[in-house]
């Protein structure tokens, strides 16, 4: 708890606090390129991961903060997902709001109206929490601003890759752009296992306004959740290996993107989407989440680099669907490579 103090807000007397507060907060997905897999303790990460933070797949969040008339020990709130009420969700954010209070505790004092919905569509198989947590977070994070309006930026973002976290690790790198690592690493300053930063180096030209076409191959819910997948790495043969793997590849991929080194980029990037699924073959029990045309994608990709030398990559997240990415100048052809190896539907999203 010792760090974790920084993000406690002071207590208000109830008469300081507005009778309504509305806010409308967005926030992007994010694509890692070195993956967080596997954690401990109250959602920390067993290795540092590294990101891409998208722009079009995004999480929309109303809020309407309703002051009671007496404070509750939990949080009360109710949830719209595009205008209806979503039962099935509630379970997962009252257990969120249980986990944040300590932090935000001005939240006893409101009934919560959330009223969310994504950018991109429904049940895609793109990952939704991370958008939505981020989203949220924001979404509180403005009334605490509000309240406490002289602290500085900093700690605004810090604490709203703070809160995503606890919601969904990954949200914690969906709060700024274009890259975020999240999870302590000695050799990256500034880095913490609570939140997510945006590191202290400027990227090569080549990495602004990389593009991620996302060929949407299964639809719908994930068969196993990520977090049945990050508790099977407690006990993981290779858990220790791709630790320090992960340490390893995040400083790696760092260098990477200031350098502008595109080939290095692809090597990483594909290295660490075939080890995300490769873990998740060889846990106990092992499960696989690739679908034959993901593997033909992927097969289908590199023949079409190693033919054209058009510098274009995959990576996956824990799912079937492709990610593919590439520099903005290789856009049109890219595309017109992506049309002819399916016609699923994509997702056309950018850094
Ligand atoms: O944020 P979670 O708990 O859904 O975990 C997501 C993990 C991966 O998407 C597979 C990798 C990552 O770093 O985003």
């Amino acid at each position: 708890m010792a760090k974790e103090i920084h993000f406690i807000a002071p207590q208000l007397n109830m008469v300081n606090l507005p009778d309504v507060f509305e806010t409308e907060q967005s926030a992007p997905s994010n694509i890692a390129l070195v993956k967080y897999w596997g954690k401990h303790s109250v959602q920390l990460p067993m290795n540092p991961s590294i990101s891409f933070t998208l722009n079009k797949s995004r999480s929309i969040t109303k809020m309407r903060f309703e002051k009671q008339q007496t404070s509750s020990e939990i949080v009360s709130f109710n949830f719209l997902f595009e205008g209806n009420a979503r039962s099935t969700f509630e379970p997962k954010l009252k257990n969120y709001f249980e986990t944040i209070l300590p932090y935000v505790s001005y939240l006893k004092h409101y009934t919560l109206h959330i009223d969310s919905r994504n950018t991109f569509p429904h049940s895609s198989g793109i990952a939704s929490s991370a958008s939505a947590f981020a989203a949220l977070s924001k979404a509180i994070i403005a009334l605490e601003k509000n309240l406490f309006p002289d602290k500085p930026m900093s700690f605004w973002q810090q604490k709203t890759s703070f809160l995503a976290r606890l919601g969904s690790g990954s949200a914690a790198r969906s709060i700024a752009h274009p890259v975020m690592v999240w999870g302590q690493h000695p050799d990256i300053k500034n880095t913490s296992d609570l939140y997510a930063i945006v590191p202290d180096v400027p990227m090569a030209p080549v990495f602004q306004n990389y593009q991620d076409t996302i060929v949407l191959v299964e639809k719908g819910q994930k068969k196993v959740s990520s977090t049945a997948g990050h508790s099977l790495m407690q006990t993981h043969p290779f858990k220790k290996i791709r630790k320090q793997q992960g340490f390893d590849h995040t400083k790696q991929m760092l260098d990477i993107l200031q350098q502008g080194n595109v080939e290095g980029f692809i090597k990483l990037v594909e290295q660490e989407a075939l080890t995300l699924h490769a873990l998740m073959m060889t846990s106990s029990p092992d499960y696989i989440l690739m679908q034959p045309k993901t593997l033909h994608m992927l097969h289908q990709i590199r023949q079409y680099r190693q033919d054209t030398g058009v510098p274009v990559c995959f990576t996956l997240d824990a799912g079937a669907n492709v990610h593919i990415l590439y520099p903005n100048a290789y856009k049109t052809q890219v595309l017109s490579f992506i049309k002819t190896m399916t016609e699923r539907d994509i997702i056309e999203d950018f850094v």
